[in-house]
């Protein structure tokens, strides 16, 4: 971890012990609320590959703290228990072996009570270790709770899944209130291209993969100006989008066939229309809402349907530097698009998928030690994500915020923003 100090939290180890302290009691307690609704069993449950038990989050996040913070930084630390660096390493391989991750629901002890246990040992510890921070440990330590709140977005993304597998559709918590709804076509909003710079710059907190900021050229393209709705959605599975292999790639069709998609992950038929499972539970699908949970082959062949394109991560990234603010609509479902003008749901409803694979910038260099695991070792075979979710912590995501996962994956709360060439 000794590359720590290079990771960008320079503003904040400015701001002192006491600001870090209650950013990092702040985080912490978010991830406790965010469970407490939830049982025991719930959050014993992996229902698949993908997805980690709740309990397991609540540990790992923890783990986190305990492997770059305390072990390293903090003189006489005494782990709760040693086995917890094999059992809560997600994928480091320079901290050692772990246990396998489709295995993590087999981990019926430690019990979720000596899960917290583990939590309070350790933030009683990192209270000792933030009383008098270096640099080094106030950019560290705002890196496990940027680290924190991907897993407070993983918790409910994977929570979804696990309780959509029990035929009662049991929600996680209640319904949100009624939304103003925008029923109009989506508007394009044009950007003139040239030379222009993409990447973090400033002294703010951003994972390593934001940056080098560098140049790029932008041919002159159009984007809409709010994301794909489920209405739009519902026509093309009524063209027969899901059955025209002309519409996929290869590895989309094939995985079409395999997985017999016919529909976004969570819709389910009914005689006379789609319901969607929802962390509010199950109801029929809002054809004003964007669509979700859907892949990026799903997204390209949409895309494609529709005569259009998805934009690349430079060209999302231009158009959001020259969208204007909007209030983020946070809650447990992408909610419809608000009245205004412009770009509209750049953040704050559901991901977007982009045309670019996810790969470093030029000049990117990984960290060296084990911290250099977090985001550059999985540049292979992914495609990257803009914008921010509405289960994404607030603060969390930026305009420079590269989020990526498999093409086939559907879990996250990805949806689809549409260009064109101009
Ligand atoms: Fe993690």
């Amino acid at each position: 971890v000794d590359g720590g100090g290079t990771w960008r939290g320079k503003a904040e180890a400015d701001d002192g012990a006491r600001a870090m302290f209650d950013q990092y009691h702040s985080v912490r307690r978010a991830t406790v609320a965010l469970c407490a609704g939830l049982s025991a069993e719930d959050q014993q449950v992996q229902s698949m590959d993908d997805v980690s038990p709740t309990k397991w989050h609540l540990a790992h996040t923890t783990w986190f703290f305990e492997t770059f913070l305390l072990k390293p930084h903090l003189a006489g630390y005494r782990p709760l228990d040693e086995r917890y660096s094999f059992l809560f390493n997600s994928y480091y391989e320079a901290v050692g072996p772990r246990h396998p991750r489709p295995s993590r629901g087999l981990l019926t002890r430690p019990s979720l009570e000596e899960v917290h246990a583990y939590r309070d040992h350790v933030d009683a510890q990192m209270e000792r270790l933030i009383a008098e921070p270096g640099r080094e440990v106030l950019a560290l330590t705002t890196l496990g709770l940027h680290h924190e709140q991907q897993h407070q977005e993983l918790i409910l993304m994977d929570i979804k899944h696990v309780l959509s597998c029990n035929p009662l559709s049991p929600a996680y918590a209640a319904g949100a209130p009624a939304r103003v709804v925008d029923t109009r076509p989506a508007g394009w909003i044009e950007v003139a291209g040239g030379l222009t710079e993409i990447g973090v710059q400033g002294d703010g907190f951003a994972f390593d993969n934001e940056g080098p900021r560098h140049k790029v050229w932008l041919e002159p393209f159009r984007i809409a100006d709010r994301l794909v709705t489920c209405a739009e959605w519902l026509a093309f599975i009524e063209d027969g989008g899901y059955r025209k292999s002309e519409l996929w790639l290869s590895d989309g069709w094939a995985t079409v066939v395999a997985q017999d998609w016919q529909a976004p992950l969570y819709w389910r038929v009914r005689p006379d229309g789609w319901d969607v499972f929802t962390l509010e539970g199950l109801r029929p699908v809002d054809p004003a809402e964007p669509v979700c949970h859907v892949s990026y082959y799903e997204a390209d062949a949409y895309a494609r349907w529709s005569g259009a394109r998805l934009p690349s991560e430079a060209e999302w990234e231009a158009a959001a530097a020259q969208a204007p603010q909007e209030p983020l609509a946070l809650g447990l479902h992408p909610a419809p698009a608000g009245e205004g003008a412009g770009l509209r749901q750049m953040a704050g409803a559901a991901w977007q998928w982009t045309a670019s694979a996810y790969a470093s910038y030029p000049g990117y260099r990984r960290e060296a030690g084990a911290l250099g695991e977090y985001n550059g070792k999985f540049m292979s075979g992914q495609m990257v994500l803009r914008g921010g979710a509405c289960v994404t912590p607030p603060g969390h995501a930026r305009g420079t915020y590269r989020n990526f996962f498999p093409p086939a994956a559907r879990w996250a709360f990805s949806g689809v923003r549409l260009a064109h060439d101009l």
